[in-house]
């Protein structure tokens, strides 16, 4: 009995000695590897159809509340800014590590940029499709409209501002909160 366990050990670790040159392990499981595009530094996505429609609210029409923002320039820092510190948030930076903050600091900045009205067009998903199988809850989002409301005050908008812009976001939650 001793003997069998003892030759069934040096078996084991033979074949787990055996060399891996040559195997394609990640054909060999069915891993997708992804390449980063040389030019933008982002992952690819699967196909969609874009459209401003999938920023999922119609943006607004004021000059003012542009530069509230500090213009588009602000805008993107912003959402830059809310992203940075939600990958440094303890309570919901493991769901950003698994994606492409790359792309994600863009597309957000597009979509704040449109939905606030200083002229961009949103080229990412929508909502329900960006976050599908996340697992998003309701206390991920409050942390993350957290995030986004020290971004904006780090960055001086003034609180009627922020309220417009959060009062465009907080009906999506339906679409981002699984559970
Ligand atoms: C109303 C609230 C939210 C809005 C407006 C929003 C907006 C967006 C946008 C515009 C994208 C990019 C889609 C694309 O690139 O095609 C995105 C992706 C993403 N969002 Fe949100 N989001 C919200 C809530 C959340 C919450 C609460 C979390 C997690 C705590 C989250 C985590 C992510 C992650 C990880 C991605 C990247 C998905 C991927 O690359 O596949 N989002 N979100």
């Amino acid at each position: 009995m001793l003997l069998t366990t003892a030759a069934a050990a040096a078996a084991l670790m033979l074949l787990q000695q055996a060399p891996a040159e040559g195997v394609d392990w990640d054909a060999e499981f069915g891993v997708e590897t992804k390449e980063r595009d040389p030019v933008t530094g982002e992952l690819p996505v699967d196909p969609y159809e874009q459209s401003n429609a999938n920023a999922g609210a119609t943006p607004y029409d004021s000059a003012r509340l542009v530069r509230d923002f500090g213009g588009r320039d602000g805008i993107v820092r912003i959402a830059a800014r809310t992203v940075e510190l939600s990958e440094a948030d303890p309570r919901i930076a493991a769901i950003f590590a698994a994606h492409d903050m790359v792309r994600l600091k863009r597309t957000l900045g597009e979509q704040f940029c449109y939905l606030i009205g200083a002229g961009c067009d949103y080229s990412g998903r929508d909502m329900r499709t960006a976050h599908a199988e996340m697992g998003v809850t309701k206390a991920d989002m409050n942390a993350l409209v957290e995030n986004l409301q020290a971004a904006m005050c780090e960055a001086d908008v003034p609180f009627a501002a922020q309220n417009r812009l959060l009062a465009k976001l907080a009906p999506m939650s339906g679409q981002v909160v699984e559970r």
